[in-house]
């Protein structure tokens, strides 16, 4: 069967790619587990040189505003799609036309390739925590209203409905999952508003000092990347009829406050030099942060058997582990 990665050159995209070529084979057409026989990543960037040495993998670098482009990559053959390109967060918020392009008539492009394709493709789509906004609890739980406050955040939630109407029209199969801010992202931060959380972890770990931009008290929900890599194959595999009337669905992240991760950071024994983390507040950032969930807890995806993670100490030894060792 063919997969398609579309973001694939991406951090999230690149980890997904891994397993899903260690795991060998997906629900294909028939239902059934079958072999995937080609993966294609497509991505603005190629990902890193070497790093798919793989019969089965093609690496196709293009811009997913190009819809025939995105027409011939997702052909006729394609039986599954991963759709994670995106511009992140604070991108899409500093350029409003960039943000629509890329995230809504991006994704409306594979949409039309997917309902182009042979069959009812499946195609599992990465919205975000930032569908919520306004009001928003404390801990944001399945019934939690959805009212996205930036341009982001509206473009992932239009995604979701996208996907929920063409299946319901029956052009393809699709599913979407809101994301917590994934930790420990590796390698240089993105444009995402959310990346100090990551570096608090990454950058000391890398011998380099870390100016977290908001207080010790700040609270975040989070997943790790091996996690939320174990989302997308489960959502892929999941019979979509168990998701009912939306194809939307909440995972669960766990809170950490930046001062406990930054202790455990601390903690950590390792024979590296570790980087200093100082606390420097950046009012604009810390204004973001505030707003956000706190925690998020999803009783339909645990009913439904999706993982989630439970603390800081082992999403840091697993970035050791991935990532250092
Ligand atoms: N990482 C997180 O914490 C997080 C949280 C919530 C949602 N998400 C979503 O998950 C998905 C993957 O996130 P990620 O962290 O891997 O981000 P990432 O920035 O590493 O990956 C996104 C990829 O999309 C590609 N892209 C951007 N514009 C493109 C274009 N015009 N044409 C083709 N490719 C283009 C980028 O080159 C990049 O490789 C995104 O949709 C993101 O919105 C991520």
């Amino acid at each position: 069967m063919k997969v398609v990665i579309t973001g694939g050159g991406g951090f999230i995209g690149r980890q997904l790619a891994k397993r899903i070529l260690a795991r060998g084979e997906l629900a294909g057409p028939s239902g059934g587990r079958e072999a995937v026989t080609e993966l294609v990543l497509f991505d603005a960037v190629a990902p890193p040189e070497g790093e798919f040495d793989d019969d089965r993998v093609t690496v196709v670098t293009g811009d997913i505003t190009n819809g025939e482009l995105v027409a011939s990559v997702i052909d006729g053959d394609t039986n599954s799609i991963f759709h994670l390109a995106a511009v992140v967060s604070a991108g899409a918020e500093a350029d409003f036309d960039l943000g629509y392009r890329v995230n809504l008539d991006g994704t409306r492009n594979v949409l039309e390739a997917a309902r182009a394709a042979i069959g009812t493709p499946r195609l599992v789509f990465a919205s975000s925590l930032a569908a919520y906004g306004g009001d928003v609890p404390e801990t944001v739980l399945d019934g939690t209203p959805i009212t996205p406050e930036t341009s982001y955040g509206a473009q992932k939630v239009i995604g979701e409905y996208l996907i929920t109407d063409y299946s319901r029209k029956g052009f393809l199969d699709g599913r979407a999952m809101r994301l917590p801010t994934i930790v420990v992202r590796p390698g240089e931060p993105n444009k995402a508003a959310s990346g100090f959380a990551s570096g608090i972890i990454r950058e000391p770990l890398n011998g380099v000092d870390m100016a977290c931009p908001v207080t010790p008290e700040s609270r975040m929900a989070i997943m790790s990347p091996r996690t939320v890599v174990q989302c997308f194959v489960h959502m892929h595999e999941l019979d979509a009829d168990r998701l009912g009337a939306s194809r939307a669905l909440l995972l669960s992240g766990f809170s950490v406050a930046m001062g406990a991760a930054a202790k455990a950071v601390r903690e950590v024994q390792t024979n590296r030099a570790k980087g200093e983390i100082t606390f420097d507040i950046d009012p604009a950032t810390q204004a973001i942060v505030d707003a956000w969930p706190k925690t998020t807890q999803s009783d339909k995806a645990a009913a439904l058997g999706f993982p989630a993670d439970s603390n800081i100490d082992d999403v840091i030894a697993a970035y050791i582990e991935d990532e250092l060792d």
